[in-house]
């Protein structure tokens, strides 16, 4: 089953109290007996609405937050709750409407899969999808995993995946370990590694990777190799895809709101229980009705001459400001807020989280590990790409921002847009620059979960007028390239 990712928010369940109190209800003269039935039955039937109303919202709803049992005056209205609890249902029934075809595929999926990995004989064609851990961070890295299993889901074949991280922090029923299936195919006399089995890698470079995602039938241009390889592709790739006119009919099968990633993650992406428990412990432990992430991104500007500049980051205030502002809009009181804060500046942390916490309340923000876990180079295994923390630690703020319900983030920030992604919601972006206009905002809320294709906007200088057009045919390249970072922008070089 594909979990509906808004559900991971874990919304509604300690507000039933409320309910009990009862909506107001128009009093017809009754006789005595039956006032005195209907009394004695009115706590049996409160409590009813009550576990139906917990079932309903999913299993991680119905585990009451802590700290959120009293009747006291400070909780959010009772519309804003019945809102809440309406928009989840209304969620989930379009959700599970809508991922009908996506389920049959999978299954069928789950079928091959398990083919290739049990066959008697040499099994069916292969892709693979290889990268190291230092090759970049997990916002990267986690999108071409998905991207690769499109791809297998698209050309009918199985998926297995060579990438230490994925295979140490995520679990699956299927086995998508490549080194397992590189000895079982060598055990039916297919030694991937010589020279004429290596399996074909799809091209690189901006232009020919255009032309092979867009133009080409990719069923039809790999059929002939045995093996294909994605190898350090570390983007989401399936950007691509949604304008390539032989696959049109596929997306709009299976993906007809064009969000992708999110149930594509849902169905890939499972933290082993080791690593799990831990998200789901501080969840249950912190989290509330309605929980905001805050992604505030310090680091990675002023590193070379193609990175943002760090005097036009946004301020720490301007971030709270957004996430207080969501809060009000929904109507919800700050007992049933938590702003769940994941930065990565060790050194200033305290600091900043003293920031934010002036701000919005030391009660209502919320962070783990005391703010960064200190970087180690656990089993040889560095958090990459100048990130802080460790891979775990990366992780486990990653999947509880996916829990939230909303995320404030720092544009151009891949750790931030696909945990939003994978939360299946929309996250608002903070903008660098000094927003002296109203034509330059300081935040955007994209229309779309997916997250982005971080080279569009450099690919899109390098590839001709057809091949620019074709990528511009889809209406939501927008979404594909405002979420990342134009270098050298003219706010910036102004
Ligand atoms: C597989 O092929 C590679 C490259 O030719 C070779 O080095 C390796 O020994 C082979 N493995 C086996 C088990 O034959
Ligand atoms: C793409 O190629 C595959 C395999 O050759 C073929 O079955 C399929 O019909 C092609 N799709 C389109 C839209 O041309």
């Amino acid at each position: 089953m594909l979990r509906i990712p808004w559900f991971a928010g874990g919304v509604v369940s300690h507000s039933m109290g409320q309910q009990s109190r009862g909506a107001p209800t128009r009093f017809r003269p009754l006789p005595e007996v039956a006032l005195t039935l209907l009394l004695l039955l009115l706590p049996l039937l409160a409590s009813a609405y009550r576990v139906k109303g917990a079932t309903a919202a999913g299993t991680d709803a119905a585990q009451e937050a802590p700290g959120h049992s009293h009747h006291g005056p400070y909780h959010s209205h009772g519309g804003v709750l019945q809102k809440m609890r309406a928009l989840q249902r209304l969620k989930a029934v379009e959700w599970e409407m809508r991922m009908q075809p996506l389920e049959e595929l999978l299954e069928r999926y789950k079928a091959r899969h398990n083919a290739c990995v049990n066959a008697k004989k040499l099994p069916g064609k292969y892709l693979v999808v290889r990268f190291e851990d230092k090759d970049a961070g997990i916002g990267n890295q986690l999108p071409s995993v998905v991207s690769g299993l499109l791809l297998a889901l698209m050309m009918d074949r199985c998926l297995f995946v060579e990438f230490p991280f994925f295979n140490k922090f995520f679990d699956h029923e299927l086995d998508f370990s490549w080194k397992r299936h590189a000895k079982r195919l060598l055990a039916h006399g297919h030694n991937a590694t010589e020279p004429e089995n290596i399996p074909e890698r799809i091209p690189f470079g901006y232009v020919t990777i255009a032309d092979v995602w867009m133009f080409k039938n990719m069923t039809a241009y790999f059929d002939k190799n045995y093996g294909v390889e994605m190898w350090k592709d570390l983007d989401w790739s399936a950007a691509l895809l949604v304008n390539n006119p032989h696959h049109k009919d596929f997306i709009e099968t299976y993906f007809p709101t064009r969000d992708i990633f999110a149930p594509l993650a849902n169905f890939i992406l499972r933290i082993k229980p080791k690593y799990d428990k831990k998200i789901k412990e501080f969840k249950h432990k912190n989290f509330k009705l309605f929980n905001i992430g805050m992604q505030i991104r310090r680091r990675k500007c002023n590193g070379d001459e193609n990175e943002l500049l760090c005097e036009l980051r946004p301020t720490i205030e301007s971030y709270c400001t957004v996430a207080r502002h969501i809060q009000l809009m929904h109507g919800l009181h700050d007992n049933d807020v938590r702003f769940f804060l994941a930065a990565d500046e060790p050194e200033t942390y305290t600091q900043k989280a003293a920031q934010v916490i002036k701000i919005l309340g030391a009660d209502r923000v919320i962070f783990t590990d005391n703010g960064i876990a200190p970087s180690s180079s656990e089993k040889g295994v560095w958090n990459a790409a100048d990130n802080p923390g460790t891979l775990e630690s990366a992780l486990q703020d990653m999947a509880l921002m996916a829990h939230c319900n909303d995320l404030v983030m720092t544009v151009a920030s891949s750790f931030g847009y696909v945990a939003a992604a994978w939360g299946g919601y929309s996250p608002v972006h903070m903008v660098y620059g000094k927003h002296t206009n109203s034509q330059n905002p300081y935040w955007y809320r994209s229309i779309s979960s997916e997250p982005c294709y971080w080279q569009a906007k450099n690919m899109l200088r390098a590839l001709d007028a057809r091949a620019v057009n074709q990528f511009r045919s889809n209406p939501l390249w927008m979404q594909y390239t405002q979420c990342h970072n134009d270098w050298n922008t003219d706010e910036q070089s102004s």
